[in-house]
């Protein structure tokens, strides 16, 4: 385990939207991770879940009221033991009444007094999300310090869709640990940026995710192991900083669509070099995280190769170097970040390989992970280098996937113009 994953007092949030249901499940992956949690639920949150559901899956029972244990002072005593407030689902309503300093619930007086990390997470029909008194709402609160996730598109709760509907439960969760993660970081007396600025906005942001997969007859593919979970945080954190993000995926583990990402679908080397080419052309950023295949073969066969008494010799060619294209592109200047997944060997060691992959590709920065067994693919944490094209090594500590795309975005940032 990280240090930062250790055991956290976590407050969870809960108002009243239809959303609401959603929260049981971030409850339950917390406690998983093994927090302890205390649920702050409005009056209205339990109109929508029924106080049981919450004090069977936090082991605690639920406080609404200012004037429930009066003796433990709790609306005070919660928001300094709190090591992160997390509310999920944040109504247009909370928003407001966070906006005005108010404390007419137990919800709000924690919200005072606490002095760690807020992470509101809010879930709305999209007239709500887009009237200018939330819209107003969100800045003023983020201007604070407040981190106010970004709604997912889709359904919401009739037949209508559009922005304003609650992200993914995994999604809540990778942010909330994130917090977490970079709260250890400071109270140990570091000088780390937080990992939620809104320092993208405005900026277009191409992210590539997963793996390819090239066919070699109707059912079998050559392809390369990547679970899309590097690639997705880049796109969640990029989105969550305030930019414009389009995410192009091959073949990936079992993720949700991130919130606030105008994801497209590839297969194949070729159909990822389209997509991300083209989504390129106007952005500021593009990130290669996708671990495609270099290599094809020659011919598709139209029928499945048949077993036969010896394995079949499949020629194979190059694809296209997608991170190579990017750079010689005639366009105007943007940034080219790469990943280069290394193994050491007797002739050189991973960063060095990753040194000369930089210079060879001509990228600005270059992410290096040490793959392998139990390394980097498909795990949940990642750990390398990002090394830039002006020399600069840096170390990326073991932590979450998002943990190291913040730190690549803090890198980014501080390059653009
Ligand atoms: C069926 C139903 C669904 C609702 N869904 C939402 C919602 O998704 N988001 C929201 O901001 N308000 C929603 N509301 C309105 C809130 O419940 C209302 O504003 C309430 O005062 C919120 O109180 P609270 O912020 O103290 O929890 C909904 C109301 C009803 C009756």
């Amino acid at each position: 385990m990280i240090e930062s994953d250790r055991p956290r007092e976590i407050v969870l949030g809960v108002s009243g939207g239809i959303a609401a249901y959603k929260s049981c499940e971030v409850l339950r992956r917390l406690r998983e991770a093994g927090h302890h949690v205390q649920v702050v639920a409005t009056r209205s949150a339990l109109e929508f879940i029924g106080a049981a559901t919450f004090e069977a899956l936090s082991g605690r029972p639920v406080m609404t009221g200012v004037f429930e244990n009066v003796h433990d002072v709790e609306h005070v005593a919660l928001g300094r033991r709190a090591e992160l407030v997390l509310l999920v689902p944040a109504t247009a309503d909370l928003l407001a009444r966070m906006t005005q300093g108010r404390a007419d619930d137990l919800l709000t007086s924690t919200l005072l007094t606490a002095r760690c990390p807020v992470l509101a997470v809010p879930a709305m029909h999209t007239e709500m999300w887009e009237h200018p008194a939330t819209v107003d709402n969100v800045a003023t609160l983020r201007r604070r310090g407040t981190v106010v996730l970004e709604p997912a598109s889709g359904r919401l709760t009739g037949a209508d869709t559009g922005p304003g509907r609650l992200p993914e439960p995994p999604e809540i969760a990778e942010f909330a640990r994130l917090l977490l993660e970079w709260g250890a970081s400071t109270s140990a007396g570091g000088t780390e940026p937080f990992p939620l600025p809104r320092d993208l906005e405005g900026r277009r942001v191409v992210v590539s995710a997963g793996g390819t997969a090239e066919p070699l007859d109707p059912v079998r593919t050559l392809g390369n192991r990547s679970s899309g979970r590097q690639g997705y945080a880049l796109a969640r954190v990029a989105a969550q900083r305030g930019a414009d993000v389009t995410l192009v995926a091959g073949t990936i583990a079992d993720l949700d669509p991130p919130a606030a990402v105008d994801l497209r679908r590839v297969q194949t080397t070729r159909e990822m070099r389209d997509a991300v080419l083209d989504a390129s052309k106007a952005a500021d950023v593009v990130v290669m995280a996708a671990a495609v295949s270099d290599f094809r073969p020659t011919a598709l066969s139209a029928g499945k190769i048949k077993k036969g008494e010896e394995p079949p010799s499949i020629p194979l060619e190059f694809n296209p170097d997608i991170l190579r294209e990017l750079v010689t592109e005639d366009v105007p200047r943007r940034l080219v970040v790469g990943f280069a997944a290394e193994t050491g060997d007797e002739h050189g060691s991973v960063l060095d390989y990753g040194r000369a992959k930089l210079e060879r590709k001509g990228c600005d920065l270059l992410v290096v992970n040490a793959v392998g067994a139990g390394k980097a693919f498909e795990m949940e944490d990642n750990e390398g280098w990002l090394l830039g094209a002006d020399g600069s090594s840096m170390s990326l500590p073991m932590g979450s996937k998002a943990a190291l795309a913040a730190r690549v975005w803090d890198a980014v940032a501080e390059r653009l113009p």
